[in-house]
């Protein structure tokens, strides 16, 4: 997916063939493939390195009441799906890499500091309240209750305890030993182009030369989606990169339990969450900027995060800051993935998850590996379609 040139050496480079090539090794093209191949499927990952960009940054918050919009009803059906099979999915993969992905039932509290924040609070719950959700409002003195490190000033909160947390670095490394122990082959490399014969996708070029070519291909490139070379311009997702910057604290045993839950606010108009993990690390985000491929940790970033942090939380200023980090969500128009096959037969797209990469992982694996086994999406996945955004298309956007 660069535009860098690579080297091509076809005629000492045979070309590998799979029934399913997925281009992208994060946390979305890994579950696609896990999900695959669990089902009888050859399948291929390309990526230079398999189980990294955005989840290496993320929180991992499982958000889908506390960070519900207005007008993203559909979105949130999604989402609550994917949120409903995270116990069984984290338990599954567990089992089959070995190892533990961090998913800790401990709930969110969202809470007000001053009044137009309590407003903004206010119209939250409501909309969830109206849309069946499960979400307690509560005084500012039982937010503190709740979480004795709040700021004493805080005014009031919901109370939030169906939305979760799992830890996306393990998440992004148990798939990773998940796929292998599946038959997933992994070729280590940037995906150049896609390879296109008779109007059908059939494969992917590689920067040090070689071809990949197989039966079906998906794109799982994150915000790199809309780069990849030799893709039809109609079919080309619009993905952009919208950057966020993190931070990671550590809790000192001598000052634990600092935070028991996630606990978040908008601080004047800013989201800022701090997310405890069981080791002790602590993580504090995010930003949300629209500069491009800039993925530069600034002193304004840093600064604003720790400001709206510290309102919230005093005592994080006592915390060793262990880490700072920019990643790029994969942002589409409507803010909803792109799930499924495109109007190109032979390519599919499974990109475009923005603020839900992590949460929409146990869906979007289901429904990628349901659609390239059986040719049509679940249910829950049809309003995510590609083909809302095609040109070609009468389906209207989520
Ligand atoms: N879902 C949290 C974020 O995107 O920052």
């Amino acid at each position: 997916m660069s535009h860098i040139p690579g080297t091509r050496d076809e005629q000492h480079r045979p070309t590998r063939t799979s029934d399913v090539l997925v281009i992208g090794g994060g946390i979305i093209g890994l579950v696609t493939a896990w999900r695959t191949a669990q089902r009888g499927l050859r399948t291929t990952v390309v990526d230079p390195a398999p189980g990294g960009g955005a989840a290496q940054v993320a929180a991992g918050m499982l958000a889908a009441v506390t960070e519900l919009h207005y007008g993203e009803e559909t979105l949130l059906a999604l989402n609550l799906a994917s949120a409903h099979r995270y116990p069984d999915f984290a338990g599954e993969l567990e089992e089959a890499s070995g190892q533990s992905v961090g998913y800790r039932a401990c709930g969110t509290l969202a809470v007000a500091l001053d009044a137009d924040d309590r407003a903004h609070l206010r119209e939250l719950h409501a909309l969830q309240t109206r849309s069946g959700l499960e979400s307690q409002w509560l005084s500012g003195r039982e937010c503190r209750r709740l979480e004795p490190m709040l700021a004493p000033g805080v005014r009031g909160g919901l109370r939030v305890d169906g939305d979760h947390q799992v830890d996306p670095r393990r998440l992004a490394s148990a798939l990773v030993t998940a796929c292998e122990r599946a038959g997933v082959t992994f070729c280590r490399d940037w995906a150049e182009r896609l390879t296109v014969h008779r109007d059908r996708a059939v494969g992917a070029e590689l920067r040090t030369g070689g071809k990949l070519s197989a039966e079906q291909v998906v794109l799982a490139g994150g915000s790199l989606s809309g780069r990849l070379g030799g893709v039809p311009a109609e079919v080309l997702p619009p993905v952009r990169p919208v950057k966020g910057q993190v931070l990671r604290l550590t809790v000192p045993p001598s000052h634990a339990p600092f935070l028991s839950r996630t606990v978040r606010a908008v601080v004047r108009g800013s989201h800022v969450y701090l997310v405890p993990r069981e080791s002790g690390e602590l993580v504090v985000g995010a930003t949300s900027e629209e500069l491009g491929w800039d993925t530069t940790v600034t002193a304004g970033g840093v600064y604003e995060l720790l400001r709206d942090a510290h309102e919230l939380v005093p005592g994080i200023t006592e915390l060793p800051l262990t880490e700072t980090r920019a990643g790029l969500r994969p942002c589409s128009p409507d803010n909803a993935p792109l799930l499924g096959p495109t109007t190109l037969p032979g390519l599919q797209l499974a990109t475009g998850h923005h603020r839900n990469g992590v949460l929409l992982t146990p869906v979007t694996g289901d429904a990628l590996a349901t659609s390239l086994t059986c040719g049509v999406l679940p249910d829950e996945a049809r309003p995510f379609t590609p083909r809302r955004f095609s040109p070609l298309s009468q389906e209207q956007p989520v």
